[in-house]
């Protein structure tokens, strides 16, 4: 039996593919994939060598793990052609942005084991984080089997399903909120005279390093704030134009707009 199947090899199949085969989690061989755009079948096959299955049945037939990766709106279409060729000793997991595991389950046959995840963007350099929902028949071997794979992407953590929604309009969305606020520093900096390369360079490490520096240093992002703003300095300065900007009701706003989206998928 192979390995794992990717049905929709968009881009965020392409982002796990690629980092499953860079860190040697599975060989091309035990990568299948199918989509209803042949070009983007074609170029799969040649930039990784994993192999394209003639349909979505085909590619589910004979696979341990089933991970769906169309877009939401395809599911129901993709899960009734499947529904014939899938069995409970199969695990199908979806990544499919607000589309529960209960929807899932309806339209494929009983017991199927399914788990629904919500990776983002930086699994194809080894950084993503996942949040991990076990359907009803999910057993031990799905849950090991979702936390191998998305550990080897990043970070994982399970998370009840009820939040899975939530977790998207911050981690699934999240990356493109870094990168406009990069874009954003970087034509500020470049306003100021720095040379764009090294704005770039200078936006991405910083990122990085507070990124490390909250993960890492066991403090608060209020405690690390208060590190870097002394008393009538710089950085407070910067902080209050942010505050009359409303930067931090923007992220209200927009965390709230991402969670209503996903319910009306
Ligand atoms: N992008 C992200 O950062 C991200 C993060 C977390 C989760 N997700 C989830 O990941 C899923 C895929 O997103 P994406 O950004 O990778 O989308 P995408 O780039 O559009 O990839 C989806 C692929 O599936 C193909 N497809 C459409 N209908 C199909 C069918 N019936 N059978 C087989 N393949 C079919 C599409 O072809 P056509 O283009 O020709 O329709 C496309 O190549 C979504 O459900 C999304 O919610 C995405």
């Amino acid at each position: 039996m192979g390995k794992i199947a990717f049905i929709g090899a968009g881009k965020m199949a392409e982002a796990i593919i690629k980092q499953l085969l860079q860190g040697g989690w599975a060989s091309p061989e035990e990568v299948i994939i199918s989509d209803v755009d042949s070009d983007r079948l074609n170029k799969m096959v040649a930039d990784y060598g994993v192999e394209a299955a003639s349909s979505n049945q085909a590619a589910a037939e004979n696979v341990r793990i089933i991970l769906l990766s169309v877009k939401p709106q395809k599911l129901e279409t993709v899960l009734t052609e499947l529904a014939v060729v899938v069995t409970p000793r199969q695990i199908v997991i979806s990544i499919a942005m607000g589309k529960s595991t209960q929807f899932i389950e309806t339209l494929l046959p009983p017991d199927v084991q399914v788990v629904r995840v919500m990776p983002n963007n930086p699994a194809m350099v080894g950084s993503a984080v996942s949040v991990i929902s076990y359907g009803r028949f999910a057993r031990e071997e799905a849950r090991e089997a979702a936390m191998d794979i998305f550990s080897f992407l990043g970070e994982a953590y399970e998370l009840d399903e009820s939040l899975q929604d939530q977790a998207m309009a911050l981690s699934g969305c999240g990356p493109a909120y870094f990168y406009i606020i990069a874009e954003a520093l970087c034509d500020a900096a470049v306003k100021l005279g720095l040379d764009r390369a090294l704005a770039l360079k200078l936006a991405s490490g910083t990122m990085i390093g507070s990124g490390r520096m909250l993960a890492e240093s066991g403090m608060n992002p209020s405690a690390l704030k208060d590190m870097v703003t002394s008393p009538g300095g710089s950085t407070i300065a910067a902080l209050e134009m942010l505050e009359q900007n409303s930067v931090r009701a923007a992220f209200y706003e927009a965390l709230t707009a991402a969670w209503k989206r996903a319910k009306e998928v």
